[in-house]
């Protein structure tokens, strides 16, 4: 998976930020290169039907995890979260029918929580410390997703999940941004959605006003550095199809 060189990365932005590059010095992860062998033509082709129209036309619609979200509305209140989370959801439920082969309650429980941990952080280290340098390996990272899993583990066994289940949303959650590669389709489903939301015109939106970009310079970075993240084919046509719409609706190529 290629790495993001600019403040447009797969991951969740602040203003001004200096991403820096993850290199080659990463350790070996055994279960990333099982999966990667597994699938190994990429992006990942999808044996299922892959739905392209604009995400508000198919919200979220599992109401079992209506629950889960009233467990953590504290969660969705810090950066964006309450565009973020339901929009990425909306994209992780599409990419499970289009890959029927994945635990699609574990991508929507992974997905709704990958970034509650953020509400648990000191906001003012976020964009001091998280988008700084190389920002996949900044402790502010590292410490949402170790608090994500912490609220994974508090609101899942009350709601029936089992403690297996948990254990494994949490292998998601931890290493959603810092772990460079997908370690199973699931991982890779989540990490997909995590970065499509960012195609709509509500993740342009947002996204370009916190990184202080006006939105044909996000989109152009969307394209050059995000489109070649995407793990599955799925995905990439979703993002490309919502690209074309968002461009052609902001006048991206006129107002530049
Ligand atoms: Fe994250
Ligand atoms: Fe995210």
């Amino acid at each position: 998976m290629s790495t993001p060189k600019t403040p447009v990365a797969a991951v969740d932005p602040a203003p001004g930020a200096d991403i820096g590059a993850v290199t080659a010095t990463e350790p070996a992860d055994a279960l990333g290169d099982a999966f990667a062998a597994e699938y190994s033509i990429r992006p990942i082709p999808a044996p299922g039907p892959v739905d392209t129209a604009p995400i508000s036309t198919t919200p979220a619609a599992v109401e079992e995890l209506d629950a889960l979200w009233k467990a953590v509305v504290h969660e969705t209140r810090t950066r964006g979260n309450d565009i973020h989370l339901p929009i990425s959801l909306a994209f992780a439920e599409r990419l499970c029918r289009a890959y029927p082969d994945a635990d699609a309650d574990l991508v929507r429980v992974a997905t709704l929580l990958h970034d509650t941990g953020w509400a648990h952080v000191d906001e003012s280290r976020i964009i001091s410390e998280g988008f700084a340098g190389d920002w996949r390996k900044a402790a502010i990272r590292y410490e949402h997703e170790l608090q994500g899993c912490n609220v994974a583990r508090r609101v899942l066994p009350g709601l029936g999940y089992s403690a297996e289940f948990v254990e494994r949303v949490c292998e998601i959650i931890d290493g959603h941004d810092t772990r460079p590669v997908a370690r199973s389709l699931e991982d890779a489903l989540m990490r997909d959605a995590d970065r499509l939301w960012r195609f709509d015109q509500a993740g342009i939106a947002l996204a370009s006003s916190w990184f202080g970009m006006d939105p044909a310079t996000y989109t152009d970075r969307l394209a050059t550095e995000i489109v070649p993240e995407l793990i599955t084919q799925a995905a990439a046509d979703m993002a490309e199809a919502d690209l074309s719409r968002s461009n052609a609706l902001l006048k991206t190529a006129v107002i530049r």
